[in-house]
């Protein structure tokens, strides 16, 4: 069963710099993981070579793992141009850009089910889409669908046993690849090993993003009544090689 439980990260209240020390732990987090590379694999599927693939990454918090898809897209022959967002944009990030892609953070808040028309392109949420209730997630859906935009929802966590225990490596993890977070805060080292309370919060939310995490079932139930010729779904787990669990995606495609 789904519990909708308490994050921090979701805290309008929560300090600024704490989540960005949350985020930023995140964006090394993926880069030690075979996930962008099984992302953009899944993306790829998707794109065309032809021009500039325009991408609004949603409840990108620090950036999460879009450099890294970005790049792996790149590697594929794909030319991107990708705007960060975020409820609670982190403000002051910085991206390499090159000839294969672009990347910029819009400094205005974001609200993943009310994106704004001045942002069109692919829309991605890259394990941010168990932020939202059923109601809203179904919100995020439908406004994608009635744009005719497409919208591309990866989950890097899934509402498994194997997957919810596993959460109990966190806090090791996080004191083990602190010190590759960059650029790295005074904040981060201090609330890292000085008083360890960026372990726990970052264990807890990462537990409970296991528990929140929809079934591939639930994410095609959203969609049941979004349904037209001109729009296709596609659901389905991708699986990591050598873990048990696999993680849950959703695309919707204007056919
Ligand atoms: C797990 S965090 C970061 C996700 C990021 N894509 C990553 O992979 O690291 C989830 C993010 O969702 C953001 N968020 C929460 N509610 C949101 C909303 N209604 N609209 C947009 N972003 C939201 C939070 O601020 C946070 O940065």
């Amino acid at each position: 069963m789904r519990l909708h439980l308490f994050e921090w990260e979701d805290q309008a209240w929560f300090p600024a710099s704490l989540r960005a020390a949350m985020t930023s732990y995140l964006v090394t987090d993926y880069g030690i993981t075979p996930l962008p590379r099984l992302w953009a694999d899944c993306l790829s599927r998707f794109l065309s070579r032809d021009g500039v693939i325009e991408i609004v990454d949603l409840g990108s918090g620090s950036g999460g793992p879009v450099e890294n898809v970005v790049k792996e897209l790149a590697g594929r022959g794909f030319k991107t141009r990708v705007t960060l967002t975020d409820l609670y944009p982190n403000e002051g990030l910085q991206f390499k850009t090159d000839a294969a892609s672009s990347m910029r953070y819009w400094p205005e808040p974001v609200d993943a089910a009310r994106v704004p028309a001045a942002l069109p392109g692919i829309r991605t949420m890259f394990a941010s889409f168990h932020h939202f209730r059923p109601q809203l997630a179904r919100g995020i859906l439908r406004d994608a669908f009635e744009q005719g935009c497409p919208i591309c929802i990866f989950e890097g966590t899934s509402r498994t046993p194997a997957a919810i225990a596993s959460a109990l490596l966190i806090p090791l993890f996080v004191l083990l690849l602190t010190p590759l977070v960059r650029p790295v805060s005074s904040v981060q080292i201090l609330f890292t090993y000085l008083l360890p309370i960026l372990p726990l919060l970052i264990f807890w939310d990462g537990l409970v993003s296991q528990i929140r995490t929809y079934s591939v079932h639930e994410l095609a139930e959203f969609t049941r009544e979004l349904q037209s010729s001109r729009y296709r779904w596609e659901t389905g787990l991708i699986e990591i090689p050598r873990l048990p669990a696999g993680v849950p995606y959703l695309i919707g495609w204007p056919a």
